[in-house]
């Protein structure tokens, strides 16, 4: 089965991976990518986008989403993390591509009506694209097939705060409407993705496969692995944002488990994603709260496995 996607992202050296990964899916059909604030400021994250079209000859939409949290101040970028450029300071040519006009909130919904019941909405950066898409089209859960997202961190430690991921907690508040509208929302959060390193030897497999795609990822993670392997012995980089895209092609890769979820906005747990497993609670204000899926297990040598083989394609 084809699975038809937005893929709303933030690129971005992971990002960028998971990218190429949707384009080589047989299984995924990209109808196009938007973009939003987060690991860059928003236009760097729609050139990045426009660039990696081009250099994967992906000829689809590109739009310019969010630049700003729906509550509060500019946000500070992860530059530390991807590079000043987004793709860990390689002097990549960027594309003279153009931009789709639309905001990528109004793409969302103008393609969830186009397509009704078969546009899965996939998610690897902050979340007010969605949020926003939300309040353009308040039927828009009813007109997309489900969501899936990179974020959050369910049963184990944020990376930001104590408590929080950076998606989640770049835009708290478009998080917290995005994970309480009535639709089918999977969470691949650092649970999952925080569970599996990779190492230079895995960047070495992926460019030898492709060398376009791969040899990209390979040059750019450079930057990444060193800001991952920081304080360790071993050199390894994760690869987050890859995951809900894995899922859809092969979900038996992991174990889902399904609960009532909170996203804290308050300052002290800003982005914190609280999830009551069905069953452990009967307090009123848990069981009120939206039911989701969240990954808490995943295959690592058979995941690494579909990434290589797909890039190879
Ligand atoms: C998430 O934050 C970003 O840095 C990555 O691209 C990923 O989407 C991981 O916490
Ligand atoms: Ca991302």
């Amino acid at each position: 089965m084809t699975h038809k996607i937005i893929l709303d992202t933030d690129p971005g050296i992971d990002d960028a991976m998971a990218i190429f990964f949707a384009f080589q899916c047989p299984d995924i059909e990209v109808l196009g990518l938007t973009t939003v604030y987060g690991n860059v400021p928003v236009s760097m994250s729609a050139q990045n986008a426009l660039t990696l079209c081009e250099l994967a000859d992906q000829d689809i939409p590109v739009t310019k989403g969010v630049g700003m949290p729906w509550v509060g101040p500019e946000s500070g970028y992860a530059h530390f993390v991807h590079g000043d450029d987004g793709f860990g300071n390689i002097d990549f040519p960027p594309s003279n591509r153009q931009l789709d006009p639309r905001s990528a909130a109004q793409f969302i919904v103008d393609t969830a009506r186009e397509n009704p019941g078969d546009v899965t909405l996939v998610a690897i950066g902050p979340l007010g694209n969605l949020a926003l898409a939300l309040r353009l089209e308040p039927d828009l859960p009813k007109l997309v097939k489900g969501v899936a997202i990179m974020g959050g961190a369910a049963f184990v430690p944020g990376n930001v705060t104590p408590v929080a991921e950076a998606n989640i907690w770049n835009d708290a508040h478009a998080a917290e409407i995005v994970f309480a509208a009535d639709w089918d929302l999977t969470m691949f959060g650092l649970d999952v993705t925080n569970a599996v390193p990779f190492t230079p030897d895995f960047l070495d497999d992926l460019a030898e496969r492709n060398e376009k795609l791969g040899g990209f990822v390979k040059e750019s993670s450079q930057f990444y692995v060193d800001f991952y392997s920081q304080g360790r012995e071993d050199r390894v980089c994760f690869f987050h944002d890859a995951m809900p895209l894995a899922y859809l092609v092969d979900p038996s890769l992991f174990e889902l488990t399904t609960g009532h979820v909170k996203v804290a906005t308050d300052p002290l747990n800003r982005g914190q994603t609280s999830v009551a497993p069905i069953g452990s609670t009967m307090s009123p204000i848990w069981l009120e709260a939206s039911k989701i899926n969240v990954a808490t297990k995943v295959d690592h040598a058979k995941l690494s496995k579909l990434y290589l083989d797909t890039y190879a394609l």
